[in-house]
């Protein structure tokens, strides 16, 4: 099985958030089923071409892409994902990718995504290289199922190929201006109110990329059931509803090989479940680093997130003075929403001997802190599936999350489930019912004995991704049996995709 895998993050090329985390793993765990994987990704500035090892591929140069009224060319780079035979294509046209960030506000944003994508598929014409399935994440590549079936319908090579688009946040839904459908060389007649390109006035790529792809999956079952619903949609519950029968959810797994305090390579002290004993040295070392004061019995809350609405900074922020007046310190990595930033800072300058806050993005420090909390806090609003749980779970940091989407499929109450709980939750997203559950949380801390139990269960689970790859494939195959469905479906109101 053939698969041409499209994302816009991955590790350990690019990332800003879980997107890239998966597009680093699943490809990997995709090869080790004999799948043959092909990722593509943008070659963003920020991408150093020595420091990866990339190499000019002299196949697919000078490639020119026309967009409307504007031209463009492409180079490719190549590289494989460490450590396996999955190769990784790098878009190389500095016109767009020459931003300092991934993503940007800039006029041409649209553009920047459309380019990627039509490269992407010209690339696979160049080489010959037919997919069963093109693996579209997110709105960045959300408009490849409908070139598919019009721009490049012509082309017999892409004959028997289909997409699967998986979803990992609906917030995200890459909303441009109408004129954008002209660059993309899509047909103008797809948007009407209501239409599978239209949403709200504007063109929509994801839901482009919902209409038109023959699987739709997100990344947990909770999240699949939720984002039918008007509270988390986004106000694509109802093209999803209509796509019920080819909508899956698929919990992400995590990399054994990066997220694994037995071999961590940036945390002070490698440890397993049998030597437990270990992970206090990581408390230690990440206390001492940034001058807190180090008492065994109190515990520290890591939180390692984007600063973003969706993470619950809402709900924590009211009641964290209130919260550290308990015996507990913080120690917060994050970056994004500036009015969230600057309520840490001062927070941290406050109690000096309690918060500990950076602001920015640390990949080294996301492992101390996952390493050395004792505990590690999500009050996601809504969370698609989440990493940092399981990242916790595996280091034996017992999560409080609230419980919501892949939250929810990972983390049970250890209160509620006392015979398999392995951390802590709360269902209703009030200040309250995160503080109630921050301070069952604290008080439990004392109790050894069901910390014990916690904890081994959080690193005895199973979270590779070996499972969810198997899933995958099964997925890779509905996708391939849906295939002439959604023509069929068009044709059934009279209309010829073309
Ligand atoms: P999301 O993708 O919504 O941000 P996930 O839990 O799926 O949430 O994944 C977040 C990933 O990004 C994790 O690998 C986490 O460690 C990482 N991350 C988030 N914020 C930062 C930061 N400020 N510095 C380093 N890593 C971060
Ligand atoms: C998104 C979601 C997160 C998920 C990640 C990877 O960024 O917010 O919950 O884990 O994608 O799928």
């Amino acid at each position: 099985m053939k698969i041409c895998f499209v994302s816009s993050e991955c590790v350990p090329y690019a990332k800003t958030g879980g997107l890239a985390d998966v597009s680093g793993a699943l490809p990997k765990a995709l090869t080790e089923l004999g799948i043959e994987v092909k990722t593509f990704l943008p070659l963003y500035s920020s991408i150093n071409i020595d420091e990866f090892g990339l190499k000019l591929d002299y196949a697919n140069q000078a490639i020119r892409i026309n967009m409307g009224r504007s031209t463009h060319y492409f180079n490719t780079w190549k590289s494989h994902l460490p450590g396996t035979s999955a190769e990784v294509y790098f878009i190389d046209c500095p016109d767009f990718y020459n931003r300092g960030v991934l993503y940007t506000n800039d006029h041409d944003e649209a553009e920047r995504f459309i380019f990627f994508q039509l490269a992407v598929l010209r690339i696979l014409q160049n080489e010959q290289w037919a997919p069963d399935v093109v693996h579209c994440n997110d709105w960045q590549a959300g408009l490849i199922p409908a070139f598919l079936k019009m721009n490049f319908k012509w082309d017999q090579l892409f004959e028997n190929t289909v997409s699967l688009l998986s979803i990992h946040n609906i917030g995200y839904q890459g909303r441009f201006s109408r004129d954008s459908i002209y660059g993309a060389g899509l047909p103008y007649k797809y948007y009407y109110p209501g239409g599978p390109f239209e949403f709200y006035n504007s063109f929509c790529f994801l839901k482009t990329g919902i209409a038109f792809s023959e699987v739709i999956s997100t990344v947990s079952q909770t999240y699949a059931q939720e984002i039918q619903t008007v509270e988390f949609g986004a106000g694509l519950e109802g093209v999803l509803h209509d796509r019920q029968k080819d909508l899956y959810g698929i919990l992400n797994g995590i990399d054994n090989s990066v997220w694994n305090p037995e071999v961590d390579g940036y945390i002070a002290q490698n440890y397993t479940l049998e030597t437990f004993q270990y992970k206090k040295k990581n408390k230690q070392e990440l206390l001492e680093s940034f001058h807190l004061p180090y008492d065994e019995k109190i515990p520290v809350i890591g939180m390692v997130t984007r600063l973003a609405i969706q993470k619950g900074l809402d709900i924590f922020r009211p009641i964290m003075e209130e919260f550290i007046q308990q015996p507990v310190q913080f120690v917060i990595l994050g970056s994004g929403e500036p009015e969230y930033e600057e309520f840490l800072y001062w927070i941290a300058r406050k109690y000096p001997e309690k918060v500990a806050v950076t602001v920015g993005f640390n990949e080294s420090l996301a492992h101390r802190i996952t390493a050395g909390a004792d505990m590690f806090l999500m009050p996601s609003h809504y969370e698609p599936c989440g990493l940092n749980q399981m990242y916790s779970l595996n280091y034996g940091t017992v999560p409080i999350v609230r419980q919501t989407g892949g939250l929810a499929d990972t983390v049970k109450d250890y209160d509620a489930f006392p015979e398999d709980g392995n951390g802590f939750t709360f269902y209703e997203y009030t200040q309250s019912a995160l503080l109630e559950t921050l301070t069952r949380a604290v008080n439990k801390y004392s109790d050894k004995h069901a910390w014990e139990k916690m904890v081994t269960r959080g690193m005895e689970a199973d979270f590779s991704w070996h499972a969810s790859a198997e899933k995958y494939v099964q997925l890779y195959k509905a996708a391939g049996k849906n295939q002439g469905k959604i023509e069929q479906h068009y044709r059934m109101d009279g209309i010829d995709l073309k």
